[in-house]
């Protein structure tokens, strides 16, 4: 099957009440973790690439790759999805390369830090909203900024979503998909204890969906961080401080409320590391990076296993036929003229 359009995946996510969590990639090890998961547990997924991993892979590695999961696991359907995208220009090119959806981050400037207004974020999420859907390529939006920096992604500053702003933000864009701000950040470092209601605001969730039934929400920054994989990291010679995540279940509240995308790079890393420390540290003589990567890529498994069967998505593989981005496009351009 070829790579599928995003906005597919979380339409039929909407019709059987479940989320889909959308993977960060960097290597081969991680798109195998997800796909040989998704087969195991008979789950759609996402898989996603950042700039920095476009970067990182030269992209046309990451899309062979990419082209290799879908030819190795048929019965999966996968969408390949531009993470942060920081301008028109980033969003157009993934689609050049093969991604069959788009994040336009319009949320910041183009460097990716300074926050920006509403009328830009308008403007250049409208622009790829047009490029896009006319070759059936789903679009990804966000409105308010998340916090946290030490990826080198986001403004440090928490901007909250506003309800009746996002009403106007997604009526006039156009988007498939809007990411809300609700106190999440990325990385290891979100919360100094657990979070509650007041750093952690579920209730925005609640007050977009009632105001955009149709509009499928997206939850960035939404790795768990579990205490006993930072643990194993700290136990082979990690210095990695306490920190909290976002609790499962709170995403499982956001899922009963129109959460149809969960972001989850963190968690996987986490467990990455783990194992490759574990390995160097209990055979320092081990220099096969095959002795490493193999663990690396079972600890990942276990969290994707873990997060497929969370959201809800473990199961629903083979629920409904695949449209081809062509006939996305044809949605979209019959949509326009109704
Ligand atoms: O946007 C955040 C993701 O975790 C990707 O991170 O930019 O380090 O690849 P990255
Ligand atoms: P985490 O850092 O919580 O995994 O979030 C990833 C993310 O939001 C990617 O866009
Ligand atoms: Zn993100």
């Amino acid at each position: 099957m070829p790579l599928v359009s995003m906005r597919q995946l979380l339409d039929e996510a909407a019709l059987g009440s479940y989320g889909v969590g959308a993977f960060n990639v960097n290597n081969m090890e991680q798109i195998q973790a997800v796909m040989e998961v998704a087969r195991e547990t008979e789950s759609p997924v996402i898989v996603q690439a950042s700039r920095g991993a476009r970067s990182y892979t030269n992209d046309r590695f990451l899309i062979h790759l990419m082209w290799a999961a879908a030819e190795l696991y048929p019965e999966i359907p996968v969408a390949l999805h531009q993470d942060h995208g920081n301008s028109p220009e980033t969003c157009l090119s993934a689609i050049e390369q093969g991604f069959t959806s788009v994040m336009m981050d319009g949320s910041l400037l183009e460097d990716g830090k300074t926050p920006s207004d509403f009328e830009y974020n308008v403007r250049v999420t409208r622009e790829v909203v047009e490029r896009a859907h006319a070759t059936g390529v789903t679009v990804e939006g966000e409105l308010g900024t998340l916090g946290g920096i030490e990826d080198g992604h986001g403004s440090g500053e928490v901007h909250l979503t506003d309800p009746e702003q996002a009403v106007e933000f997604v009526e006039r864009t156009g988007i498939d998909a809007l990411a809300v701000a609700i106190g999440t950040s990325h990385g290891a470092y979100k919360f100094s204890k657990p979070p509650d209601g007041e750093v952690l605001a579920m209730n925005l969730i609640r007050e977009i969906h009632e105001r955009l039934p149709r509009t499928h929400l997206v939850m960035h920054g939404s790795s768990s961080v579990p205490p006993e994989l930072v643990a194993t990291i700290n136990e082979f010679g990690g210095e990695m401080p306490p920190s909290w995540g976002v609790p499962v279940q709170e995403i499982q509240t956001g899922i009963e409320h129109g959460v149809r995308k969960i972001n989850v790079d963190t968690d996987a890393r986490l467990a990455m590391t783990g194992a490759i420390r574990r390995v160097l540290a209990e055979e320092p003589s081990e220099f096969d990076p095959r002795s490493y990567l193999k663990p690396a890529r079972a600890a990942m498994k276990a969290v994707y296993a873990e997060r497929m069967t969370q959201f809800g998505q473990a199961g629903h593989a083979n629920d409904y036929e695949p449209k081809t981005l062509d006939q996305m496009r044809d949605t979209y351009s019959a949509s326009i003229q109704d």
